[in-house]
């Protein structure tokens, strides 16, 4: 099968690979109909992830049709049309049975802070993603879900994470009704969280970033104002004036680990590697909260130390909630607004590339060229 494969930081092309094997009874395999380059998997190609290999596969956030199962799986049969959330997890440890299904306990050798990922290095366990031809799915009986159908195949693949992961930004934030809203960052997550906001109740939703044209589609897809930062001496300082020098009720980081709009953040991480990533956005988030208000990150950052704002965060009093988004845990509610009409998923896909020009998508992506908000990729099987 053809996959695409990392190379090194700022390098992945497309290679002929062998169609993944059935390797536990609870296996199956799915042949690829449609994927997404994440931001996320920009933390990847940037080389910013400990332990990505040479020759792994990214991609979780993918559909498929079922190819192969596994002797013991019950839920799934040859031919089935599939989405996969791009966590993996067992379904029954500790934190599954809680619903943490980010954070399941059974899935991931490397580390215990996160469960399984699939194509997101050996950090998250190592599994090959999905941006290839076939994928194999472990604990199939779990994770993946029938694609309803009257569900599209691109609001199937972006409720495999950009969109639940936005919806979950805005619940971490805990919204009240008439509460005051910021979102760091107008990506695919940023636009979801958002878009979900209003859902929860928000008064105001305010989107920050310094790309116009995310800015604009923040405006025209999720009815937020808009602000660019490189417009405002101190975009914190903007924030408190939009809201009566109290700051926001709840602020959304929806940037993570390699935020600009801080040249001595970035030259201490992306440059030094003196701290894991540039928390520029968080420590934003922290300043522009309210007194008690509550700071939702989804935005990721790695295992590595970042220079946080701990004490402003500790003396304001804020509520801090995070996680990688456990992505099942969304779908009931999220298939019911995608049916009734309210949000539309795909109406941020911008770009389709197919597998072969991958390359060329992680680079257009990366650069945030061509008006690029979220990509798909397209296997030439499919
Ligand atoms: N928690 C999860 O489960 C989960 C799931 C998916 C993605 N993520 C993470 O969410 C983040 C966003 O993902 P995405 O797909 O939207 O990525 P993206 O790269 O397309 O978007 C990030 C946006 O942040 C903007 N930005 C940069 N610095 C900023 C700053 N200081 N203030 C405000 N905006 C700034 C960029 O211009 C860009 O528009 C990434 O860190 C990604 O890894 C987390
Ligand atoms: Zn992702
Ligand atoms: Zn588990």
């Amino acid at each position: 099968m053809r996959a695409m494969v990392y190379r090194g930081p700022y390098k992945v092309r497309v290679e002929d690979k062998d169609i993944p094997a059935i390797e536990h009874p609870n296996d199956a395999v799915v042949r690829v109909t449609l994927g997404a380059i994440c931001g996320s998997d920009l933390h990847l190609y940037h080389g910013m992830m400990p332990d990505t290999r040479i020759g792994h596969t990214f991609g979780h956030e993918f559909i498929g049709v079922v190819h192969a199962v596994g002797s013991s799986v019950q839920n799934l049969n040859v031919g089935d049309r599939v989405m996969v959330p791009f966590n993996i997890f067992c379904g029954s440890c500790w934190f599954c049975a809680r619903g943490l299904y980010s954070n399941c306990h059974n899935v991931n050798p490397n580390a215990s802070a996160i469960g399984g990922i699939y194509g997101y290095s050996h950090t998250c366990g190592g599994y090959d993603g999905g941006q290839a031809e076939f994928v194999r799915v472990p604990f199939a009986d779990v994770g993946p879900a029938l694609i309803p159908d009257w569900m599209s195949d691109e609001d199937a693949v972006l409720l495999t994470d950009a969109c639940p992961t936005g919806y979950f930004g805005a619940q971490l934030g805990e919204i009240t009704e008439g509460d005051v809203v910021v979102v760091f960052g107008a990506g695919p997550v940023g636009l979801f969280a958002a878009k979900s906001a209003w859902l929860m109740g928000a008064g105001r939703v305010l989107v920050v970033d310094h790309l116009d044209y995310r800015l604009e589609k923040a405006r025209t897809f999720a009815h937020a104002e808009t602000f660019n930062f490189t417009e405002h001496d101190d975009i914190v300082l903007e924030m408190k004036k939009q809201t009566d020098f109290l700051g926001a009720d709840v602020a959304i980081d929806a940037v993570g680990a390699e935020a600009d709009g801080n040249l001595l953040m970035h030259v201490t991480s992306a440059k030094l590697k003196l701290q894991g990533g540039s928390p520029v956005a968080l420590n934003w988030a922290i300043d522009a909260v309210r007194k008690g208000g509550t700071v939702s990150v989804v935005g990721a950052y790695g295992p590595l130390f970042s220079a946080v704002k701990f004490g402003d965060a500790m003396n304001k009093g804020l509520t801090i909630r995070a996680n990688q988004c456990p992505v099942k845990r969304q779908w009931p509610r999220l298939f019911e607004h995608v049916k009734n009409g309210y949000l539309t998923p795909s109406d941020i896909v911008t770009h389709r590339f197919p597998l072969e020009d991958i390359a060329e998508g992680y680079h257009v992506f990366s650069a945030k060229l061509d008006g690029i908000i979220k990509p798909l990729v397209v296997p030439s099987a499919a």
